[in-house]
């Protein structure tokens, strides 16, 4: 693979400028408005694994965004790696917090600022250019396939059902995502383990209309102030979640494994800086980067009822509703966890008002054992790319898929990214840099050259 490195070089501002075409694409897959645009993301898509080589490229419709597929294969006697990543992207709203539009990338200090840059069409990109690379120069090693899906950050609710009906044609040896980060760019990361997800929506009913708040304040319960009374319940003084039965399947992490974890490099004031609060908080007796990888958490995503217009209305509401999700780790479930949580939920509601609890999407935890044999490809092609061995990690995002993949397919994944937490990803100004991009480039294809000589 010792070409790629001249590829990147000669091709630099053409790898580029494909992209940058790919983030001017408003792929926003929350929002039916950006239906058609999510649609020609797709195509898109298709059209940039045709050119680079790929075989049997498909884009197949679903009950909602389309899933794109293709396959290069060599030989059926080597192994078959499976590149997922997903070509929808996060609403950019508040759009006025963005320094440059969300979907008009700019190139400032070395990053591409645009919606997606980062999460995932950046990463996902790399996949396509990284095989190109290893197609114009003959060096594919390995048979490669790929499925690029339009619902990620939408829960995937129609993934599951397309690999369920898809596994002969999905079938591989091991899956390959880069929709992760690594600590800092001088310091390689790969992540072991993702954290679950389950969420619910809350509704919490008072008095049968919105009321004079003079005339009836006082004597009813307002359905807000009692809502956030609930919320507030959930979590105890020392950070301890309350839903009964919450932490009955969670896995204690061993005493050794915390202190390999405490070696993690992590700075505490940099973190607190960067987010400009001035002490972090969080479950007791555990360090914040545990906080955010191998515990659980609670959290209200929104929170609405009564009058939030200009100005001020004297008003006691009808109605209170909240957006509740909780982060998960092994071996909790999903559903389990949303059952659990209705049954509390309904359990605390005070007789003064009453409450309606509603499951979203939600997606399993994930851990990939470190003797996991592909585990050492990309710890490989990382070294030789970084110049030093990365580290393991990890992370409290979710990618609900990695588990339904192993399930449905037998097959485990390479979280392989390239992303850093400061990325913004979800928020305004997500960038993401160019050494992220083009070393994401220059390091699979020794990920695929490893892989391929270890089977
Ligand atoms: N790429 C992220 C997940 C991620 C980010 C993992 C950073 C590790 C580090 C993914 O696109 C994402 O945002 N997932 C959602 C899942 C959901 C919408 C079901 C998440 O984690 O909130
Ligand atoms: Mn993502
Ligand atoms: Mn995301």
């Amino acid at each position: 693979m010792d070409f790629i490195n001249n590829y990147i070089e000669t091709n630099k501002d053409r790898l580029l400028d494909e992209l940058l075409d790919l983030l001017r694409i408003p792929s926003v897959s929350a929002d039916p408005k950006y239906k058609a645009d999510v649609a020609r993301m797709a195509e898109a898509m298709a059209e940039s694994l045709r050119k680079a080589g790929a075989d049997n490229v498909e884009i197949s419709p679903t009950a909602g965004h389309p899933i794109v597929t293709a396959e290069k294969i060599i030989d059926p006697a080597k192994p078959t790696v499976l590149c997922y990543g997903h070509y929808d992207v996060q609403p950019a709203d508040p759009v006025d917090l963005w320094t440059s539009p969300p979907f008009e990338p700019v190139i400032k200090d070395g990053n591409i600022y645009a919606r997606g840059s980062c999460d995932d069409k950046g990463q996902v990109y790399m996949h396509v250019k990284a095989f190109e690379a290893m197609m114009q120069n003959n060096a594919l090693p390995c048979n490669v396939k790929f499925i690029i899906e339009g619902e990620e950050e939408v829960g995937s609710a129609n993934l599951g059902t397309f690999i369920e009906a898809n596994k002969e044609k999905l079938k591989c040896d091991v899956i390959l995502i880069s929709d992760t980060s690594i600590i800092a760019n001088d310091v390689p990361s790969i992540t072991v383990g993702l954290r679950g997800l389950t969420y619910m929506e809350v509704e919490v009913v008072g008095p049968n209309r919105d009321l004079h708040s003079g005339v009836y304040g006082g004597a009813v319960a307002n359905p807000i102030n009692t809502l956030c009374d609930m919320i507030s319940s959930m979590i105890d003084k020392d950070g301890h979640i309350t839903v009964e039965g919450f932490y009955d399947d969670v896995l204690t992490v061993s005493d050794e494994e915390r202190k390999e974890m405490a070696k993690t490099p992590f700075d505490l004031a940099e973190f607190k800086k960067d987010l400009g609060v001035d002490e972090v908080k969080g479950e007791k007796g555990y360090s914040s980067l545990e906080r955010t990888s191998i515990r659980p958490t609670l959290d209200v995503n929104g929170i609405w009822g009564g009058y939030t217009g200009e100005g001020s209305k004297t008003v006691l509401p009808s109605k209170a509703y909240a957006k509740i999700s909780m982060r998960l780790v092994p071996d909790q479930e999903s559903h389990k966890i949303a059952d659990l949580f209705e049954n509390h939920f309904k359990k605390i509601a005070p007789p003064y008002v009453k409450v309606k609890v509603t499951h979203h999407h939600g997606g399993e935890p994930v851990v990939v054992p470190m003797d996991f044999p592909a585990l050492q490809a990309s710890a490989k092609a990382m070294e030789k790319t970084f110049g030093k061995k990365p580290i393991p990690t990890r992370e409290g995002g979710s990618i609900p898929i990695v588990a339904l993949f192993e399930k449905v397919l037998g097959a485990k994944s390479i979280l392989m990214g390239f992303g850093l937490n400061s990325d913004n990803i979800h928020s305004p100004n997500e960038k993401y840099g160019l050494f992220n991009y083009y070393k994401g480039i220059e390091t699979l294809p020794w990920f695929f050259k490893y892989y391929t000589e270890m089977n």
